[in-house]
């Protein structure tokens, strides 16, 4: 019998047309293969590297390679799959100085929709993971999410010296459940709020999204204020966006607002990840925003039912909670965000230079 062909490289070679089911290439084109190791007694370790720790039911991936290298390799005595992630991003804000992966705005055509919900649920879910996240609320109107979080206190301003010697002071973000997280209402003073539009709303945020010390992120989640394009225009701008989820209820007035968000979006340069439907269940009814994803060719990104457990705790500051086992909200949480970190996923490989508009 000719000698055994059970080797580290062909392991790796019979598996690299294997798709990947969630984003459907093959793992070498999302170079996910690492490293395989053949033992003495003919054992199988396969190391996979997924683009996101908030990859859903990775057994499928598990599953496949074991069957693809048991009938490849009759003689390998055992094949085991280990994961670790590493996410992939654009790193997209290098230009002002930002070492974040992925930018995600969080927006609604409508307001009361749960957008600061699903903002913040998004970052403790992606956070919880694995990944490393940071959560900003972008509405000057008022600072919800650190209420959501239980955060208080008043981020400090700590100077710090550049590579050229240069002393700039730097916004240093509060943390809550491991998430790092800042929110424009801490500068702007309430009664200001409402007369904050446009250059101003443009200099203030350029200024915030500068000198804020992120540190390096995954992911950062911006709670984007409803309806106007203004700071989506300032952001794109500024950043190349890995995208924008938007936010509805499943009522059709909902809907359409959320058809005009998705052409604000499209007309600033933000890639549409997809719809999240809030609030789904008996009240507004089910299924509308997924229905309407479809008709709009936008892909459709999971319905949060409404749960009087999502208001509690979003107005006790325990958000995070949702997450605990048992929850009644954390399956579908969990799903949302898996559903947009595979969706930023795709976006990268399907955009691989992100457009950023010219500074005007
Ligand atoms: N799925 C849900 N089930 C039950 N209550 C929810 C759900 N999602 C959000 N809520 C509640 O609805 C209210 C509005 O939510 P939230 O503040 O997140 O909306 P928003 O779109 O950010 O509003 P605004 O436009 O004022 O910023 C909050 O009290 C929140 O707890
Ligand atoms: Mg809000």
């Amino acid at each position: 019998m000719a000698e055994s062909s059970l080797n580290n490289t062909a392991v790796l070679d019979c598996l690299k047309e294997l798709a990947d089911p969630e984003i459907g290439r093959t793992l070498s084109e999302l170079d996910m293969l690492k490293q395989a190791k053949v033992g003495d007694d003919s054992s199988v370790t396969v190391e996979v590297e997924l683009p996101t720790p908030a990859y859903p039911k990775r057994e499928r991936i598990s599953d496949s390679i074991k069957s693809a290298v048991s009938d490849r390799f009759p003689e390998a005595s055992g094949v085991t799959v280990e994961f670790s992630h590493k996410v992939r991003g654009k790193d997209t804000g290098g230009t002002i100085g930002l070492n974040i992966k992925n930018i995600v705005a969080v927006g609604s055509g409508k307001g009361g929709v749960g957008k600061s919900t699903i903002a913040a649920s998004l970052a403790l879910g992606l956070q919880k993971s694995g990944a490393r996240v940071g959560l900003m609320d972008a509405d000057v109107y008022g600072p919800s999410i650190p209420h959501m979080l239980g955060a208080s206190g008043q981020p400090a301003m700590v100077e710090k010296k550049t590579e050229t010697g240069e002393t700039i002071t730097r916004i240093e973000p509060l943390e809550a459940d491991g998430v790092k997280l800042i929110s424009m209402g801490f500068f702007v003073p309430p009664e200001q709020a409402v007369v904050w539009r446009g250059p101003m709303l443009h200099k203030a945020l350029t200024q915030f999204m500068k000198d804020t010390d992120w540190g390096e992120l995954d992911y950062l989640v911006i709670d984007l204020p409803p309806g106007t394009g203004d700071v989506s225009l300032t952001l794109s701008q500024l950043v190349g966006l890995a995208g924008a989820v938007i936010v509805c209820t499943p009522q059709e007035v909902a809907l359409l607002d959320a058809v005009k968000a998705i052409s604000m979006f499209r007309q600033v340069n933000i890639p549409v990840l997809g719809i999240v439907e809030n609030m789904s269940g008996e009240i507004f009814g089910r299924g509308g925003a997924k229905e309407k994803a479809q008709e709009l060719d936008v892909p459709f990104l999971g319905e949060v039912p409404i749960e009087a457990e999502i208001r509690k705790k979003g107005d006790s500051g325990a958000v995070s909670q949702l997450f605990d086992e048992g929850n009644p909200a954390r399956d579908s949480l969990n799903n949302m965000c898996e559903q947009v970190a595979i969706q930023i996923a795709r976006q990268l490989l399907e955009t691989p230079s992100l457009p950023t508009l010219e500074i005007l």
